[in-house]
């Protein structure tokens, strides 16, 4: 179970992107975090894995507090968490099976991490998770060879050769037609399914929210504005998250948790619903 206690992040900049988030994602549930542009959805994720460090707050997965750890041990936590990228951070002018092995360092940046060796039991699990994303027969292809759907699949088969405790992922289909997105997000419900873990995905397209989660939260401003099953996405609850607006009545804002989510007063903004 991963739970967000009032998870804060004030950039460099002064900019405020979270101002406080709450938020436990249990079981094999899927989590879609929706809202415009600038609401602070990828600071959220980046923040849990502190790829981003939050400035206040707390996060922890199955009990272990991740904003304590640090070297060693934040590492070990962040094989816990598979991360899926909008733009698939793979390694170009590497293979579909190097770049699934990368998984296995956590999170690789620089080519001499890469050159560790790696052991038969990774392999052969790497073989494993890639006909079980649907690119067998790909192995050796390298990653600037293939197409915006397969490379995400490469970035998932990534993510799930880690046996990680949860998925993370940023916009994953914001870069792919509605056809292959749909076959994402089908990927992803089934792992979540199949391994029995929570998937927390940020995403644009509020159609596909609404078709493939559980629970969907709204964050506008830096804020949790709104949060509730796609039933209870209704027009008030879109106009909170999108174009800033009062909530009539406090019942409209479904918040179990009840940790003081309010919407947000601020100007109206466009919300910028990209689509791929
Ligand atoms: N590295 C950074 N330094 C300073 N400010 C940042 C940085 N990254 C994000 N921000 C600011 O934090 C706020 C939230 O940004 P974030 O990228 O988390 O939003 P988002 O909801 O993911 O947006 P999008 O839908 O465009 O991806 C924005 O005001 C943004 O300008
Ligand atoms: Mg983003």
């Amino acid at each position: 179970m991963l739970s967000v206690t009032d998870l804060q992040k004030t950039y460099p900049s002064g900019d405020e992107a979270l101002k406080g988030v709450s938020l436990d994602v249990t079981g094999n549930e899927t989590v879609a975090v929706i809202g415009p542009s600038g609401a602070g959805k990828s600071t959220f994720i980046r923040c849990i894995n502190r790829l981003t460090e939050p400035t206040g707050g707390t996060v922890e997965l199955d009990g272990l507090e991740i904003t304590g750890l640090s070297g060693k041990e934040l590492r070990n936590a962040r094989r816990d968490m598979g991360m899926i990228f909008q733009e698939y951070n793979l390694i170009e002018r590497l293979t579909v099976m190097e770049n699934v092995l990368s998984g296995r360092l956590g999170y690789v940046s620089t080519w001499n991490a890469f050159r560790r060796k790696f052991d038969g039991d990774d392999i052969e699990r790497a073989y494993e998770v890639l006909e079980r994303v649907g690119l067998e027969g790909h192995e050796n292809n390298r990653a600037d060879e293939l197409s915006g759907g397969q490379r995400q699949r490469v970035g998932i088969a990534r993510a799930i050769l880690q046996r990680p405790k949860i998925l993370l992922v940023d916009e994953p289909t914001s870069s792919l037609d509605p056809e292959t997105s749909r076959a994402v997000m089908d990927l992803l419900v089934e792992i979540a399914d199949e391994d029995d873990i929570p998937v927390l995905i940020n995403i644009h397209e509020v159609d596909l929210a609404e078709e493939y989660s559980d629970q969907i939260v709204g964050l506008r401003d830096g804020e949790k504005v709104f949060e509730g099953t796609p039933e209870d996405l209704d027009e008030t609850a879109r106009g909170q998250i999108y174009r800033g607006e009062e909530i009539p009545d406090e019942s409209a804002v479904k918040s179990p948790s009840d940790d003081g989510s309010s919407a947000s007063d601020s100007a109206t903004q466009e919300g910028a619903m990209r689509r791929g």
